[in-house]
């Protein structure tokens, strides 16, 4: 079905061309002053710039046309030109039902025919997981969800750093320590143990003792890059140990994710184009786009136009090695040799930004991209209250199972204190307390715009009142509630009608639900979605304090009342699932 504000302004513009002005100028949209008006349309002002005439003039005359069509109740000119608008309540009524019976709601879905590859989650293989890793995969699955709602084709990919300068400081360390010698006796070619010599912890203490040593001394340093270049050429006894340290990364970390409810299509990592990149470095040489730079080849990406240094992309180091810009170069030829995209969005850090752009210019300067637009939808921070990058107690990465742990039992505390879920049997309980405390998470990560930092503030998010996740939940559980009340009643429910302010202000609501999720979309903005979810609680609750429901006598005014509780739960549940937030059965 066809979103209202677009049905609005293809009358309206209709309107414009009868009066010989350019239809785009009647583009409706809900009114800024919902005291005066449900719409409006801003177009006779700049039709009358164009035509160098009096708006109201102009106004006046689309008003008389646009008052001849019954869906309007109200059609009138407010301030300099402004023309406002109300839609007759039959109207109304009737698009709801619509929207009411369709399974998405009323949302086209325009993104049909198209795909898109969402690049989030980004976790390294042996370093645990922080809550910088936790906004990519909350925003990223929340717009991979969204993508999918509006008819996209959406391949997710999970893009493990597996390849990088870690995985030799991890191979040297293990040498070091003689762990398993057998990986590094050159005499050996294989096969080699099916069993990991290491263990997630072990990796967790390995990995940062290694880390500090690097750091510490510079020719530890070298004995890493060193691994690095010959994991990279193929030493098989390197290959098969990081194929374990993968392996027992990968276990953990979708246990991880799994416990936050989010899935990749895709566990590709960096080293998964590793047999892409010799082609596509002759490719780019023998085009001319590579060079040679003080011992590297790399690919000049600046431009005459630019006001500050665009340093080059880096491809190979002298000692051969491939650099995160050379994976994420032949990663999009893989994607655009495998998908066929038309839309690749990276979900990163915005601090990545200018590796973002020196990686787009050269996909761009090289047509490897294909036909595919490449965006980097960057994110700022998350702090603690210290507005510092957010830290344990101790001061130490927050990792972020430990984040889930501590937002779960808050979520616990709320409960208690609200006197809900009391006499649930335990399992039921905790269950109820573990989707609170992620949608706690979610919601206070997603409700901001994605490039604000924002600090983290357990008590405040956790709350059962305000704009909150938990809030929410409850908002969506209470509708349930008096749905399932009805049910056992044996009350019918049927097409919601419009006697109210309230009832008019909820339809209206729940009519725009197109129209948000194409503009979360178009900015890729999940924060819009969370001001809906926020704005449709507010309405109901309003609705619900005004009128009767349960206790309505009139049998007729009951079943259209009870039709839109159960519109309003059924957009509810959808934009909270497409935020990844779950709503309890009850609580
Ligand atoms: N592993 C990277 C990090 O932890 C993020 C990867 C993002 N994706 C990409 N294609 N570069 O910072």
């Amino acid at each position: 079905m066809t979103p209202l504000t677009e049905e609005l302004s293809a009358i309206a513009g209709a309107a414009f061309a009868a009066e010989g002005l350019d239809p785009a100028l009647g583009r409706v949209q809900p009114a800024d002053r919902p005291d005066l008006a449900q719409f409006q349309c801003n177009g006779a002002l700049a039709a009358a710039k164009q035509a160098k005439t009096n708006p109201r003039e102009i106004a006046q005359k689309l008003v008389a046309r646009l008052k001849q069509n019954t869906l309007f109740a109200k059609v009138e000119i407010a301030g300099p030109g402004f023309i406002n608008f109300n839609i007759s309540d039959s109207a109304l009524t009737g698009r709801l039902a619509q929207a009411a019976a369709d399974a998405h709601l009323g949302v086209p879905r325009d993104g049909a025919n198209r795909t898109v590859v969402i690049d989030f989650g980004g976790p390294n293989v042996a370093k645990p997981m922080h809550v910088g890793h936790l906004r990519s995969s909350i925003i990223g699955d929340c717009l991979q969800r969204l993508y999918r709602a509006n008819g996209w084709h959406v391949v997710s990919d999970v893009h493990l750093g597996d390849w990088g300068l870690q995985m030799g400081q991890l191979i040297s360390e293990v040498g070091r320590r003689g762990l398993a010698p057998v990986y590094f006796d050159e005499t050996v070619t294989g096969p080699y143990p099916a069993q990991s010599p290491v263990t997630m912890d072990d990796l967790e203490e390995l990995y940062p003792a290694a880390s500090v040593a690097c750091k510490a001394d510079p020719e530890r340093l070298e004995e890493a890059r060193t691994a690095t270049a010959e994991l990279q050429a193929g030493r098989p006894g390197y290959r098969a140990l990081w194929q374990h340290f993968v392996r027992v990364s990968e276990q953990g970390l979708e246990r991880e994710f799994g416990s936050l409810g989010i899935h990749f299509d895709l566990w590709k990592g960096e080293s998964s184009v590793d047999a892409l990149i010799p082609p596509m470095v002759e490719d780019l040489k023998t085009r001319g786009l590579a060079v040679m730079s003080e011992g590297a080849l790399v690919v000049p990406i600046a431009r005459e136009t630019d006001k500050k240094e665009m340093p080059p992309l880096i491809l190979l180091k002298s000692d051969g090695a491939v650099l995160y810009g050379t994976t994420d170069l032949a990663t999009i030829v893989d994607r655009v040799r495998t998908q066929n995209p038309d839309l690749i969005l990276y979900v990163v850090d915005h601090r990545q930004h200018g590796h973002f752009e020196q990686v787009f210019r050269a996909a761009e300067k090289s047509g490897l991209n294909g036909h595919a637009v490449l965006e980097h939808v960057g994110y700022g921070t998350m702090n603690g209250p210290d507005g510092k990058p957010f830290k344990t107690r101790a001061g130490g990465v927050m990792k972020l199972y430990d984040l889930i742990a501590m937002a779960t039992d808050e979520a616990e505390k709320r409960l208690t204190e609200q006197g809900l879920a009391a006499d649930y049997p335990a399992e039921e309980r905790a269950e109820i307390a573990r989707k609170v405390g992620i949608a706690t998470i979610k919601f206070a990560d997603l409700s901001n715009h994605r490039q604000t930092d924002y600090i983290f503030d357990l008590t405040r998010f956790s709350r059962f009142e305000g704009k909150t996740g938990p809030y929410l939940q409850y908002a969506a559980v209470r509708i349930q509630s008096i749905l399932r009340k009805a049910e056992d009643a044996g009350y019918a429910a049927a097409s919601p009608t419009l006697r109210s302010a309230e009832e008019r202000v909820l339809a209206l609501r729940l009519l725009s639900l197109p129209d948000i999720m194409r503009g979360a979309e178009a900015k890729r903005a999940p924060n819009l979605l969370c001001d809906f979810a926020f704005g449709l609680a507010q309405d109901f609750s309003r609705f619900y304090t005004e009128h009767h429901i349960l206790s309505e006598s009139d049998v007729d005014l009951r079943a259209a009342r009870l039709g839109l509780c159960r519109v309003t739960l059924a957009a509810l549940t959808r934009v909270l699932g497409l935020l990844g937030i779950e709503v309890p059965a009850r609580m």
